[in-house]
């Protein structure tokens, strides 16, 4: 991660992209910021210009990540901007409160097509510019919830499950190739995820949840994730509550880590 280098954030009118989007003003970079609702984004474009950048290095590309057809144009438009893409945030990404039993199918595609689809698309667009360029970094905002399964959450889980093992596996198939696959695996973190999240029948679950009220703050979670992509870091954890203890409990104690989840058997 260099100072003025080419940053495409996905996500970027929001919570954990903002963050990351202010941080990276501050260290020049050239951002691309990316999201569906252009007014957010052009408030997120102030914020970074205020964090030190030139209003000309901060583009902003209006991009929905279900919109596969339109894909193609925008990561031309947004190589065409800078001529180059160095790092893409793959973060946009949208959660789910409901039981299994309570939710639909097409809340699963849902939750698939953002989760899963739009990021793969997105990448296997970018990845052959990094592959020209001779170097590149590639990052998604997993999850705690993509290494264990949670109630609530099970086309979430399985989302994020699904991503660890896409860039696991492509961070395999590039390392010979100067690109960077890192995975940001969140706890919880106060953003509007919970707010955005869906309910079983694919309507907005519309609130913050205590979970995430008590979360970490999101710019220190920034700032934990831009460390890591620093140190060069192929999985980078950020959180401070007991959901970060669960992957060493279900590593050593898969038992007790199937009873304390079981427990945690309400939402909010
Ligand atoms: N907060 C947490 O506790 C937590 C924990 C683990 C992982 N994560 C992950 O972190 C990432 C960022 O979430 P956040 O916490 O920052 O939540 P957030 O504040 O709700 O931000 C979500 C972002 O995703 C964008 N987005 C949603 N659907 C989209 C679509 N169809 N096309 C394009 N952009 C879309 C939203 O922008 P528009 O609405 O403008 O399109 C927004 O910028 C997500 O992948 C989430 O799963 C969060």
């Amino acid at each position: 991660m260099k100072k003025g280098q080419v940053s495409w954030i996905t996500g970027a009118s929001s919570g954990i992209g903002e963050a990351v989007a202010q941080l990276l003003a501050a260290e020049q970079h050239k951002l691309i910021l990316s999201a569906r609702r252009r007014d957010e984004l052009e408030r997120v474009k102030s914020l970074c210009i205020q964090a030190g950048a030139k209003a000309e290095d901060v583009y902003v590309l209006v991009l929905d990540m279900t919109g596969f057809d339109a894909m193609e144009q925008k990561v031309q438009e947004a190589h065409g901007q800078f001529g180059r893409i160095d790092f893409l945030f793959n973060n946009a990404g949208i959660s789910q409160r409901s039981l299994c039993v309570d939710s639909e199918l097409h809340t699963y595609r849902k939750l698939f097509e953002v989760d899963v689809f739009g990021q793969i698309a997105l990448t296997k667009l970018v990845l052959p510019v990094m592959l020209e360029q001779g170097s590149g970094h590639l990052s998604v905002t997993a999850s705690v919830a993509g290494k264990i399964g949670v109630p609530y959450r099970t086309g979430y889980c399985a989302a994020k499950h699904a991503m660890m093992g896409f860039f696991d596996a492509l961070r395999a198939e590039v390392a010979r190739e100067n690109i960077y696959v890192s995975t940001v695996t969140p706890g919880f973190i106060r953003t509007n995820i919970s707010n955005k999240a869906l309910n079983g029948d694919g309507s907005e679950f519309g609130k913050m949840d205590q979970d995430i009220q008590t979360g970490m703050d999101v710019h220190r979670a920034a700032r934990k994730i831009v460390k890591g992509w620093k140190k060069g870091k192929a999985e980078i954890p950020v959180g401070k509550g007991v959901e970060m203890h669960a992957l060493w409990i279900k590593r050593f104690f898969p038992k007790l880590l199937q009873k304390i989840v079981a427990r945690k058997a309400a939402p909010v």
